[in-house]
């Protein structure tokens, strides 16, 4: 069995596949262009692909009819047209659960990183400022005490509430079915998106990418956060309309914002967010522990095998 694996993956994962089947391995650093990655499926039973792969319809049909299963070396899979798989019987695999608490350790740093102004405090003695204690030098606000809002709590935003009721914050939650009862296993309260803005000191973005959540946080969401709020976004970059975000952050809208993702990616090195003291960013690294890394690796070679032999996946998206 032939497969393509869209960029050199940890040996964990890589071994089990060069393995089982007749791997093609893309070896630059950057992801293979749209051609290139059409050139390259021609003829394979299986792909690997991770989230900056675009494979849509055209990419299947140009793989051809053989091709049995597309393997998602990520949990969320935006970057796949699942609709246009399904349609064509190819089975698609990703890696949940295994990242999760990775994922929450970011955006538990990220928040901590923005309160406590560490990437401004590391720049101010790196450029030799540093003369001496200042007492009011970078104060930010505490964690306990302040209102953690949670936009999705799944596996990911449930792990981020545990870490929240450690540091003794208040936590307010939304998603879609979402249960008092579940909210309060990981001690959140459910209130509507509204409320949530209103109340919370920080918000946190964790659900998938979907034409619903498409731009959720939006100029008019944003004006509902407090001027002093902040934004943690490890979720997708476009689930926030970036433009509005700029203009919310110029405008004093709210207090800062941290991105793992934006839109596009790699952000462009003239955006104004780059330049902006109360925001960070980072690249797209939620998941990248060494442990989760090569567990992911792991998990996409054993749902691309069993893809591949027509057996169940252990981690099915479609089946
Ligand atoms: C990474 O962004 C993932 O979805 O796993």
């Amino acid at each position: 069995m032939k497969v393509f694996v869209c960029r050199k993956i940890p040996a964990a994962g890589l071994d089990k596949i060069t393995a089982a089947c007749e791997a093609d391995i893309w070896e630059g650093d950057l992801p293979p262009t749209q051609d290139q990655l059409a050139q390259r499926v021609r003829g394979v039973d299986g792909i690997v692909s991770l989230v900056t792969d675009k494979i849509d319809g055209d990419i299947m049909d140009t793989a051809g009819k053989q091709l049995k299963i597309i393997s998602q070396m990520a949990v969320g899979v935006d970057n796949i047209d699942i609709q246009a798989a399904k349609a064509r019987g190819i089975k698609v695999g990703n890696t949940p659960g295994v990242l999760t608490d990775a994922t929450a350790d970011l955006a538990f740093a990220l928040l901590l990183a923005l309160t406590r102004r560490i990437v401004e405090g590391v720049d101010y003695v790196r450029a030799g400022r540093w003369k001496t204690w200042g007492p009011e030098l970078l104060l930010g606000p505490d964690l306990r005490g302040a209102t953690l809002g949670i936009i999705g709590l799944g596996r990911i935003g449930k792990a981020v509430a545990r870490r929240a009721f450690g540091f003794e914050m208040r936590i307010l939650a939304h998603s879609i079915d979402l249960t008092p009862d579940e909210a309060a296993e990981v001690h959140a309260q459910t209130v509507d998106l509204e409320s949530l803005l209103h109340e919370s000191d920080f918000v946190t973005i964790h659900t998938p990418y979907t034409p619903e959540t498409h731009h959720l946080m939006n100029r008019e969401r944003l004006q509902m956060m407090k001027p002093t709020g902040l934004l943690i976004n490890t979720a997708r970059g476009p689930i926030v309309d970036q433009k509005a975000l700029i203009e919310a952050l110029q405008n004093k809208i709210i207090g800062g914002a941290a991105l793992d993702v934006t839109d596009p990616e790699p952000i462009p090195m003239n955006d104004p967010l780059l330049t902006m003291p109360n925001v960070i960013v980072v690249p797209h690294i939620g998941s990248a522990s060494i442990q989760t890394r090569n567990r992911m690796a792991e998990m996409a070679a054993e749902n691309l095998i069993a893809g591949l032999r027509g057996e169940k996946l252990p981690n099915p998206v479609t089946e």
